[in-house]
């Protein structure tokens, strides 16, 4: 048996392999990113040539620390890969994002690839989304308003996101409402429903984007899902 850390380590380090020569790729945000950072960080001191584009300032930061290059997404002509993490995946390959509350820049950079790589240890793995909480990314003005409306749509309990006491305020200014479906029947359509709201600015329900996710299972094992 593998510790979830050992695991977080093994399939950050395995999708450095998809990382090639000269590319620009976006990169994600978390703990098993974490690993995927260390591993580039001693193949471009053995001579890798990339350039990143980070999903958050946590990951620009870890980066900046690890000596790679960073690129700003508006002087790239849209990029070849991204590699990420997710809190949950389905076996349709959709995912809840946006536990470290990185969800918007994630998406947006996840948006802008060809590939999205999603890294988990299979912990992650599941058969309907929602027993994580979906984080909601929302402007500050008026955020009650639209707790009451995703409570509407059927949500448990809509909670503000905070950290040491204080409210959570994203990287972009924003709060974060983690809400509490616990079972997600329809994603897509619950996607469409919460963007309905006024005052919503993203979703943690990334639908249709991942290409491969690859899992780190329980026995040490790498597991790859195509979508
Ligand atoms: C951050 C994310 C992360 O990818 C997700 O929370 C998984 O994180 P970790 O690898 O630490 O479990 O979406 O916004």
């Amino acid at each position: 048996m593998f510790s979830q850390e050992e695991l977080k380590k093994r399939v950050g380090t395995y999708a450095a392999d998809y990382v090639e020569q000269g590319m620009t790729i976006g990169l994600g945000t978390g703990s098993t990113v974490y690993w995927l950072i260390q591993e580039l960080s001693q193949r471009v001191q053995q001579g890798l040539q990339i350039q990143i584009v980070p999903t958050s300032r946590q990951t620009q930061t870890l980066a900046n620390e690890a000596g790679i290059t960073i690129v700003d997404l508006n002087d790239t002509n849209g990029l070849m890969l991204t590699i990420d993490g997710a809190d949950e995946v389905d076996n349709e390959l959709n995912l809840i994002k946006g536990g470290g509350g990185a969800l918007l820049q994630e998406k947006i950079v996840a948006a802008a690839s060809k590939e999205l790589i999603i890294i988990a240890d299979g912990s992650k793995c599941v058969k309907k989304l929602g027993a994580f909480p979906l984080p909601i990314e929302v402007i500050p003005f008026g955020w009650k308003q639209v707790q009451q409306k995703i409570i509407g749509l059927g949500c448990a309990e809509v909670v503000l996101r905070e950290r040491n006491g204080q409210t959570f305020v994203s990287d972009h200014g924003h709060y974060i409402l983690d809400c509490h479906f616990n079972v997600i029947e329809k994603p897509l359509s619950l996607n469409t429903s919460l963007h309905d709201i006024p005052g919503v600015v993203e979703t943690g329900l990334f639908i249709n984007m991942a290409d491969i996710v690859i899992v780190g299972t329980e026995d040490g094992k790498i597991e790859l899902k195509h979508a």
